[in-house]
């Protein structure tokens, strides 16, 4: 008889808190900041094993500060980090015991960014620390190199579960463990053994989430599969570069499962600092991003991608402070909300939060918004802003409601509907 064993998932208060807490800041860091000419560097340029590692060894950001990193986070209004501890060139950004390929080691750096983020983490208490690992290594003897090394892949999977291990143990409570590099729905070229485990092996996922879930019961796990249903254990359904349902990326799945949700994307075109790199989302359509995500009820986690100096991007930051003043007026219609029930239109979406509805009007084609699937709960409306009251007029199944020109956010109006 076959016996099917209960796969671990992210405690009720774990996915709770995940929920509520809506917006992150992702940062891609790592060796190539120091050449910012390719966000897969190693692979895109055909860089071999020696020649990568004399560009990680210059990896010195002298700049880098924690509490400034989590100050920028905490001003913007993102309540959680995802933090690349190791990309896919392997590459490990903290002071893993299990390999010297590390920046406390390989580099004259020698500092431990996790460590000093978890710390000014710690410090502030409103901002929580999750960790992004690379499946793929493009370093490690026994992920491409297994005829050369006389490794086995089962030596490559010690050693990924294991820094796993390290990560939920080393650096106290973690709010996520972040997952990259098993894309079902990619096609890949030549270069297979730059991404695909051989014939099959796979990454022992059962014990690999069992793990996480028994260390960090509260964390959730999410793996940027771009897959509905996600895998037991997993806790979020992840989007990459596109918000739920839409699949312009061309890998994301269309279909939406009944998990929470995450959208994760870059505010220009690239996970890591690219030397010249322009088409910089405007802040208006990062705070639509952010709460059309929040109405289909997913978090937001919005890229950073710091220079080799260690300071973050001042564009990325002016945005991130353009979006932490709208917050600041109008988080109450984000954080603690779940996907929306009023209908969405051509030009707004809805959260919620119980009976009360936040209606985000992100443009005006005329003076009132109309809108259909308003709840019979719903008697008044108000601005968010300032609380004045707006009339109201029922026409059929529609709700219409009118804003005065005064009371326009031209980021976004939020209407309250209770
Ligand atoms: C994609 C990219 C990878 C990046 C990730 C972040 O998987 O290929 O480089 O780290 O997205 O979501």
């Amino acid at each position: 008889m076959q016996t099917t064993t209960q796969v671990k998932q992210a405690s009720e208060k774990g996915l709770n808190r995940y929920q509520d807490i809506r917006f992150g800041m992702f940062i891609h860091w790592g060796p190539t900041a120091v050449a910012p000419r390719h966000d897969w560097l190693m692979h895109g340029e055909s860089i071999s094993v020696p020649e990568y590692e004399k560009i990680a060894a210059r990896l010195n950001p002298t700049k880098f500060n924690a509490d400034e990193w989590v100050s920028i986070a905490a001003d913007a209004g993102q309540k959680y980090i995802v933090f690349t501890t190791k990309h896919h060139d392997g590459f490990s950004m903290y002071d893993t015991a299990l390999s010297d390929y590390k920046i406390t080691a390989f580099t004259p750096f020698k500092r431990d960014p996790v460590r000093e983020l978890v710390n000014a983490c710690a410090k502030r208490g409103d901002v929580k620390m999750g960790f992004y690992h690379s499946l793929l290594d493009w370093h490690h003897p026994a992920y491409r190199f297994r005829k050369e090394s006389g490794l086995a892949w089962s030596d490559y999977i010690a050693f990924l579960h294991g820094q796993v291990r390290e990560l939920c143990t080393n650096y106290g409570e973690i709010a996520s463990m972040w997952f990259d590099g098993d894309w079902p729905n990619h096609v890949y070229d030549e270069k297979d053994s730059y991404f695909l485990p051989p014939e099959g092996e796979w990454y022992e996922y059962d014990k690999l989430y069992d793990m996480i879930h028994t260390l960090q019961p509260d964390a959730v796990i999410i793996n940027n599969r771009h897959s509905d249903p996600i895998l037991p254990g997993e806790d979020v359904q992840g989007f990459e570069q596109d918000l739920p349902g839409l699949n312009t990326a061309g890998f994301n799945s269309p279909t939406i499962s009944d998990k929470p949700l995450e959208v994760c994307m870059t505010i220009n075109n690239h996970w890591f600092h690219i030397a010249g790199s322009v088409n910089y989302k405007s802040t208006k359509q990062l705070i639509s991003n952010l709460v059309r995500s929040a109405s289909a009820g997913a978090n937001y986690l919005l890229n950073v991608g710091p220079l080799e100096t260690g300071e973050i991007v001042p564009t990325h930051i002016s945005r991130l402070r353009g979006i932490g003043a709208w917050l600041k007026e109008n988080g109450e219609s984000v954080y603690g909300t779940r996907a929306g029930v009023i209908n969405p239109t051509a030009i707004s979406v809805s959260t919620r939060k119980g009976d009360t509805h936040y209606v985000h009007v992100l443009d005006y084609i005329s003076d009132s918004v109309t809108l259909t699937g308003v709840p019979d709960t719903v008697k008044t409306a108000r601005l968010l802003k300032g609380g004045e009251a707006l009339p109201i007029e029922h026409r059929d199944d529609k709700f219409i409601v009118t804003i005065p020109e005064s009371g326009r956010d031209p980021m976004d109006t939020v209407v309250v509907l209770s």
